[in-house]
């Protein structure tokens, strides 16, 4: 268990497509309880593996009360339309304006290789979308509608 170093925009790492992952393996294994720990390290809501350098289809996610890890995801169905403020460990300090549906159903992988089916409302889904458009190099900043700004200082202490 560690935590590993998040790459920010501007890394080239954050714009390439991840691979399927084929088998599970102690290496693997590891690098999913790293993002786990990475990603409650800096208070994010998911994470992808190229954002910590690992070219691979993997995500995880925990919205406040259930972790969530993703291989090999799949949108399989969305409804609906949210729009609100969304920010990434990769572009620190900053948040942007998304359009994402408000329901989203992903089929994947558990950690244990089982297929599984995933729903979400609201902030999952949205979770969802922005950490699978991770798996193929995409970065919510280009879907931002007005402009990026950032987190007020006196805010980021407030919620400390
Ligand atoms: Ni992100």
């Amino acid at each position: 268990m560690a935590i590993r170093t998040v790459r920010v925009e501007g890394d080239s790492v954050l714009n390439k497509k991840c691979r399927e992952v084929k088998e599970m393996t102690p290496r693997l294994s590891e690098l999913i309880d790293d993002m786990f720990d990475t990603m409650y390290e800096y208070n994010g809501v998911g994470l992808a593996a190229p954002q910590v350098g690992v070219l691979r289809r993997i995500v995880v996610i925990d919205c406040g009360d259930n972790p969530l890890c993703l291989i090999n995801p799949i949108i399989v169905e969305t409804s609906g339309e949210q729009c609100g403020d969304e920010g990434c460990l990769s572009v620190p300090g900053k948040f942007g304006q998304v359009t994402r549906p408000n329901y989203v159903k992903v089929a994947c992988l558990d950690r244990d290789m089982n297929p599984i089916e995933l729903e979400g409302e609201g902030l999952l889904a949205r979770a969802f979308c922005h950490e699978l458009d991770h798996l193929d190099g995409k970065m919510y900043t280009e879907l931002v509608e007005g402009e990026l700004h950032e987190v007020a200082q006196a805010e980021d202490e407030e919620e400390e």
